[in-house]
């Protein structure tokens, strides 16, 4: 699995590595019985990270005793399973394993069912996050005493044995590789793919690079069916407009666990003027103005995700819930003209301005014209054109749009507890 060839440390890595305080560095050698060698050794289901670790020695060694790490380390079977796993591609390699270092001791005995717990790991490189000072995963126990570590794409790997410690930290085993958050366009159309109108408009506004480099984002992203019931009403914005209603959605600089939205909060947007959005809780609903968060912390490159049920608007940034009634009213005045159906015939608004895939479907899944007609109201000039979204030449093939039957499957049991 591992090559012979040995690699030089890149100055990433080690530009990170001369911030953290000089200390008792612990050793690899196995001279001590408390060293993470020994440990690593004498654990035979983990021989294929402690060759990953004899490989990249420094990484380790070079990492405070005192101020303590946790280590995530995958057993054997993890590796063998993930299909992407390189190890003779160094990028990969290096930055996967500063994935699975936590800053701090995180003991799984510590962790209370209940609320997501985030954590902090040594990732930073910009190449493969944006969330600075490292980025995060999310521990959660389980009914059971099962302790389930969450990363990119939903990713869950589930602690086989917790807690074990050595000169430095704890170690904790797992069955399954972390896999670092992918950027906000792959998971919103690969992973959650009831986030596929949601980034359709955002490339139809022009803000999907705003949306995914932004450091240190919160994203309050609707799902399909929230587009669908206003569509005719989006559909009918110029491209300003509808950026001003997509940046309402984004609170940036602020890395916003589910659990950190303190009933009461306001939180300023990337909306022109920063319109506030208002938190409010009741009982175990969490509402975002009258929207509800109906699936919380889906991990991205550049931030954290929640998946709401109704498309925000900054010019009603009043609305209040009433958390009686299950899905609240669309916060936009009806359209005119348009339809604005929900359910899987109807058309998914604006997934004809994602860009073309290889897999990407040359006629529409449902077979229907009418998820490629209705799309877009493109008149004046002033009018939401896909051709006029950046970061797609007018000359690319697009999608002609997916019926909510091939998009709604999204990613189903979760299983993220403690939105309360
Ligand atoms: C270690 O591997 C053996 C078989 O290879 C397996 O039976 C055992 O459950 C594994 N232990 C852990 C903690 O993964
Ligand atoms: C290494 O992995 C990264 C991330 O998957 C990928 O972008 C890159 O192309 C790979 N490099 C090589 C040389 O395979
Ligand atoms: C982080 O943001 C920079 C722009 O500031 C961008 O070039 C880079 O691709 C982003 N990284 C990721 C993983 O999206
Ligand atoms: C991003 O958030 C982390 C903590 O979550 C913080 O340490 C870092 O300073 C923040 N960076 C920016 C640019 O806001
Ligand atoms: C949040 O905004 C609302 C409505 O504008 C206001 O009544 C409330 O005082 C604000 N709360 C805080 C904590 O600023
Ligand atoms: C949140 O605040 C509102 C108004 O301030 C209050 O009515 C409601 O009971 C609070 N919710 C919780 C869960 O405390
Ligand atoms: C799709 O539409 C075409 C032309 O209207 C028709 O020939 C074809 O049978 C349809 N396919 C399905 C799967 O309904």
């Amino acid at each position: 699995m591992f090559g012979a060839s040995t690699y030089t440390l890149p100055a990433s890595l080690l530009a990170l590595l001369a911030i953290l305080p000089a200390g008792s560095a612990f050793s690899l050698r196995a001279t001590k019985s408390q060293d993470l060698g020994a440990v690593l050794a004498a654990n035979s289901n983990l021989s294929t990270y402690y060759n990953l670790v004899k490989q990249y020695p420094d990484i380790l060694l070079q990492l405070p005793s005192y101020a303590g790490v946790t280590i995530v380390a995958p057993n054997n079977d993890a590796f063998t399973k993930y299909q992407n796993w390189d190890g003779q591609n160094q990028s990969m390699v290096t930055n996967i394993l500063e994935y699975h270092i936590l800053q701090g001791t995180v003991a799984t005995g510590a962790v209370l069912e209940g609320p997501s717990t985030f954590a902090s790991t040594l990732l930073t490189d910009t190449a493969w996050t944006n969330v600075t000072g490292g980025q995060k995963m999310i521990i959660n126990k389980q009914p059971g005493d099962l302790v389930v570590f969450t990363s990119g794409e939903g990713s869950r790997s589930t602690v086989l044995q917790a807690d074990i410690s050595f000169t430095g930290g704890l170690l904790q085993v797992v069955d399954t590789l972390m896999v670092p958050p992918a950027r906000l366009e792959p998971t919103a159309r690969d992973a959650y793919r009831d986030l596929t109108s949601f980034l359709g408009a955002l490339y139809a506004a022009g803000l999907v690079e705003e949306f995914a480099e932004t450091p240190n984002v919160t994203i309050f992203a609707p799902r399909n069916a929230a587009f669908q019931r206003v569509a005719g009403t989006l559909e009918g914005l110029s491209r300003d407009e509808l950026a001003q209603v997509m940046r309402y959605h984004m609170v940036p600089g602020a890395y916003l666990p589910s659990a950190s939205l303190a009933n009461g909060t306001n939180l300023t947007t990337a909306a022109a003027g920063g319109t506030p959005l208002h938190i409010l809780r009741a009982g175990n609903n969490l509402y975002i103005d009258s929207a509800q968060m109906v699936q919380p912390d889906i991990l991205v490159a550049n931030g954290v995700v929640h998946m709401i049920d109704n498309v925000l608007n900054p010019a009603a940034s009043a609305a209040t819930p009433d958390p009686a009634i299950g899905t609240q009213a669309p916060v936009f005045p009806a359209a005119s003209g348009g339809a604005s159906g929900t359910g899987t015939a109807a058309p998914v608004p604006f997934t004809t301005a994602l860009p073309c895939t290889a897999d990407c479907p040359v006629t529409t899944a449902a077979n229907g014209t009418a998820a490629t007609g209705a799309a877009f109201t493109a008149t004046g000039t002033g009018s939401v054109r896909t051709t006029a979204s950046r970061g797609l030449g007018a000359a690319g093939p697009r999608c002609t749009g997916m019926a909510a039957a091939a998009v709604g499957v999204g990613v189903a049991g979760m299983g993220i507890a403690g939105l309360v």
